[in-house]
Parts: structure tokens; C-alpha cells; sequence
């Protein structure tokens, strides 16, 4: 290990997350634009970092040479590149064909290839290169995601002096099934090298834990605790450590998300959707990433048992589907887009009437402010993941409705129901469960609709997501002095 660190780096916060905030797009004439980039993730930390000096690295979204460092949403931006092999073999294969199935519970199967493994240890080194050479003396790294687990530990080799951050956005397994992954004991070995760990639910940092033990670590109050050899974990000059591992649940700038619905030509838009879908009586909406997390077809299941049995009716109800393209390479992701086209054909199919589709299904990006005028638009939101470690579209809805309308149908398994038990809760696999839930939502009434509306606007207004920042760098902030030795009891 060096024993100065370097001095070229020159920012105090740095965030390193797999994608940049904005995402490369290539045209077939060769031209380059940069869009906003999709998920959860960017839709929490850009306005974050856009309050902070700070530097945001991360990958442009496509294969091929880095640009150089620039400014752009108002963000210092430190590109990483990876090649053609690394996009199929870390991105497309380890992140999301081993661990995004494997963390979303086996949803879908995961695969265990030992040279994907390889691709990710070597792009979670090329980041953690970057930080370390971006980052100014003991500053402040905060690492994002299960694409980059390894980034904590490699980071404290290269720069014993930074505090190190560490948050999932997604779930933490049962250990039964975290147990699986052939790499595990290299897996909790990265994380470990971070001060603060965060997860979204506190049942995610007990999974956590509990993974740290059943790998012969002990934990003491959410602490585990570091033996002093250069064993597990425990780099040689780091002899002895305490990680914290603790429930963050993200959030949405909430303000603006009101202040954009509140603008007369979003809710101009909200009606003018209405008079375009044929002023039917009920919409419901569904806005996801096309990902098989999301409960899609439990969810067309559900709506299309509802038409079959009369409880919904075509002219006077629609389901505006909003599914956004992602990971459009990975096998699962064809076959789920297939079967979601061919489930939307087959209930317009028996239900649609001329000019009166029962499913308007748009397999596209959509701008802030059309799903602003979305939700206005919508009598209920049907979020229904079979598991989702938060699910920002929920709390994007409740704080849209400033006018505490409209009802949301969510999950169980999502995170935000935790912190939202004010909504039509359901079970996705539980049809007719969800059946039932979704008809209490349609016919509410507009006072128990408030009720609950007002309940949930609570909630995610006070808890935003500056105050989930601000809460993780306060304490990842005050960590132990970085080369001090922790006391462990
Ligand atoms: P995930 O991170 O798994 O995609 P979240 O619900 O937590 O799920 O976050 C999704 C984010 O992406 C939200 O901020 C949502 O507004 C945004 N989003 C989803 N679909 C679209 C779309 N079609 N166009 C633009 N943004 C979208
Ligand atoms: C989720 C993940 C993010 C990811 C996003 C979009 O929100 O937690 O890490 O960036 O999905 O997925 P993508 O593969 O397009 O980056």
C-alpha cells in the first residue's frame, strides 16, 4: 500500500455509480447525443449532486473510448469506458444476468459464468482507479449498486485516507440465496471495505449481516466487526475495522416533482391524455422499466381477468402501460418484452373496441414532464413489482397529486411499501387478491382517497431524498478516523 496518498485528485465528494446521469446514444449517420439515463438511481442523485460540488464517474452506456470530463445538468462528469466484452460480459452478464436476479430473489434464473466474474473484478478496479486518482486527500467516496462491490475495498487499498461510502439501491438476499453466488466471500470482502454501508430496507441490512456472520464475522448492533489480521476483509494496513451496516431508504426531490405538476401546461396535458384516451371513466397506469421485476404480466393478468369477468369495461376503462426499454441485449429481457406484446395483443384483442384499445402499451422514453401529466391524469397507479428495493414511480405519483387524488395499488414487495402503508397493498401473486384491490382503488372515495393520499404525501415529503443524502453522509462523513484502529470489543 502507498504510504502518502497521491495529491492529483481534487474533489472533496465523488460518486461512482455504473452509469452516468446521462446516457451516449450513437446515430446510424455516426452523430452523438446525450439523453437522461433510466432508473431509479439517477432519478435520486442527480438533484443531489447537483446541489453538491462534487464529480459523478460512471459509464457513458455505450461500448467504446471515454470522452474526456465534462460539465453536463449542471455535474462534473468523469466518464469510464468499457469495451464491447465488458458490456456483455460485466454489464449484460454479471450485473444483470447473475446478481440482479439473484438479489431480486430468483425471479428470473441466474447464471454463474466464471469468465464474466472475471470482466466484473477488472471493471470494478478501472472505477476504483478513477475515484482514487479524482479524489482529493480524505475525501469522501460514495460507491452505488451491485455492479460495483468490489470498488470499496479496492479503493481503501489505493487511498487508505479517503472515507468510503457504500449504498444498494437494490435488495440485499436471504443468505439462502446469497449463498449461491460462487464469488460470495470476495463480495462481502468489497463491501467491507467501505466505513458506512447503506440498504434500503432494514430488512436488507439484517440479510446483510447475517451474511457477515454465516461467513464467520461477528456483528454487534449493526457493526461488524473487523479482526485485526490481514485476514477477511482486512486490508493489511487497515488492521482492525468496524463497518456499519444500516436501512437508508431513498427518496425524490419531492418539491420538484409538485412543482412540475403544479405548471398549468402539465395539467393541461393531464386532460388533454384524458380526452385522448376517450374520456373513459378509469385510467390506470402502470410506468416501468420493461424488466421482469416489475410484475408486468401479473399485473395484465390481473387486468385482463378484471375485462373478462365485467368488473371493467373498454370504453370505460384503459390501462396506459409506460414500459421503458433496458437491457435490450439480455436474453430474459427479449423473452419478457415478447411476452408482454403478445399478452397486450391478445387482451385489445378480446376486449379493445374500434378507436378504444383496453391496454395503450408505449415501449418508449418518456420526458419528466409527459409523466408528470401522466399521473394527473391517472385515477390509479398500479405498482406492482414481485420485488423492487424501493420503486421510485410510487412516491413520483403521491407527490405529483397536489390535488391528494387518485389511488395507488402497491406492492408488498417493493421497498416503498414499507413507508407507504397507506395504499391498496397487494400480493402479486396473489391475482385475485390483486383483482380485488385494484376494484377497492377504482371505486374509493374521493375522502377515503384523500385520507390515504394525504397520509403517503406526508411521508415522502418529509422524508425526500436531500434528507436521505444528507442522513447517509453525515455518518459515512463521520466514520472512524480513517487510519485510526477501531476499538472492537
Ligand atoms: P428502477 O430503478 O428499477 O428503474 P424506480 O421506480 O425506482 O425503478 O425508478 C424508475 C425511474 O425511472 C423513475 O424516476 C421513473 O420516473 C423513471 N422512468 C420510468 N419509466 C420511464 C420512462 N418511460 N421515461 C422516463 N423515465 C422513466
Ligand atoms: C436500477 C438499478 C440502477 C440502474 C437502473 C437502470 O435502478 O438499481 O443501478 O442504473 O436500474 O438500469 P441500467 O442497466 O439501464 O443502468
Amino acid at each position: 500500500p502507498p504510504s502518502e496518498p497521491p495529491k492529483n485528485g481534487h474533489h472533496d465528494l465523488i460518486v461512482v455509480a455504473n452509469r452516468l446521469p446521462v446516457d451516449r446514444k450513437v446515430a446510424a449517420d455516426g452523430t452523438t447525443s446525450w439523453v437522461p439515463s433510466p432508473g431509479g438511481l439517477v432519478t435520486a442523485l442527480e438533484p443531489v449532486m447537483q446541489r453538491n460540488a462534487g464529480a459523478w464517474v460512471g459509464w457513458s452506456g455505450s461500448a467504446g473510448e471515454a470522452p474526456e470530463p465534462f460539465e453536463a445538468r449542471g455535474i462534473r462528469l468523469i466518464p469510464v469506458m468499457l469495451d464491447e466484452r465488458e458490456v456483455e460480459e460485466f454489464y449484460e452478464g454479471m450485473a444483470n444476468s447473475t446478481l440482479w436476479p439473484l438479489y431480486h430473489d430468483v425471479v428470473a434464473r441466474p447464471q454463474f459464468h466464471r469468465s464474466w466474474w472475471e470482466s466484473y473484478e477488472q471493471v470494478n478496479q478501472r472505477f476504483a482507479d478513477r475515484a482514487a486518482a479524482e479524489a482529493a486527500p480524505n475525501a469522501l467516496v460514495w460507491v452505488q449498486d451491485y455492479q460495483l462491490q468490489l470498488v470499496p475495498q479496492m479503493l481503501r487499498r489505493l487511498r487508505p485516507d479517503l472515507r468510503i461510502g457504500f449504498f444498494n439501491h437494490i435488495p440485499f438476499p436471504p443468505y439462502e440465496l446469497f449463498a449461491q453466488l460462487p464469488w460470495r466471500r470476495r463480495v462481502l470482502e468489497g463491501l467491507l471495505g467501505a466505513d458506512q454501508l447503506g440498504f434500503q430496507r432494514p430488512a436488507d441490512a439484517n440479510n446483510f449481516l447475517r451474511a457477515c456472520r454465516r461467513n464467520g464475522l461477528s456483528t454487534r448492533r449493526g457493526m461488524v466487526q473487523l479482526p485485526g489480521e490481514p485476514r477477511f476483509g482486512s486490508p493489511d494496513h487497515h488492521p482492525r475495522r468496524e463497518v456499519n451496516a444500516a436501512a437508508f431508504p431513498i427518496s425524490i426531490d419531492a418539491r420538484a416533482v409538485q412543482e412540475l405538476a403544479e405548471r398549468p401546461e402539465i395539467q393541461m396535458r393531464a386532460k388533454e391524455i384524458r380526452r385522448e384516451l376517450g374520456d373513459p371513466r378509469v385510467v390506470l397506469l402502470g410506468v416501468d422499466r420493461l424488466d421482469y421485476t416489475k410484475g408486468i404480466l401479473h399485473r395484465l393478468k390481473a387486468v385482463e381477468e378484471l375485462f373478462e369477468d365485467g368488473d371493467l369495461e373498454a370504453q370505460d376503462a384503459v390501462l396506459v402501460q409506460v414500459a421503458t426499454p433496458s437491457r435490450e441485449r439480455v436474453d430474459q429481457y427479449q423473452k419478457m418484452r415478447q411476452d408482454v406484446e403478445v399478452t397486450v395483443g391478445r387482451i385489445n384483442g378480446d376486449y379493445g373496441k374500434i378507436g378504444h384499445p383496453a391496454v395503450h402499451y408505449l415501449h418508449q422514453a418518456y420526458g419528466r414532464d409527459e409523466l408528470a401529466a401522466l399521473y394527473l391524469a391517472a385515477d390509479v397507479l398500479l405498482v406492482t413489482a414481485l420485488r423492487d428495493g424501493m420503486n421510485l414511480v410510487a412516491k413520483e405519483y403521491v407527490a405529483t397529486r397536489y390535488d391528494e387524488g387518485g389511488a395507488l395499488v402497491l406492492s408488498e414487495f417493493a421497498g416503498a411499501a414499507n413507508e407507504l402503508p397507506q395504499a391498496f397493498l397487494i400480493n402479486p401473486h396473489d391475482i385475485d387478491g390483486m383483482k380485488a384491490q385494484i376494484m377497492r382503488a377504482v371505486h374509493v372515495t374521493p375522502k377515503e382517497a384523500q385520507r390515504r393520499m394525504r397520509a403517503m404525501r406526508r411521508r415522502v415529503f418529509d422524508h425526500d431524498v436531500a434528507r436521505w443524502a444528507s442522513t447517509f453522509l453525515k455518518v459515512a462523513a463521520s466514520a472512524v478516523e480513517p487510519n485510526a484502529v477501531a476499538s472492537v470489543s
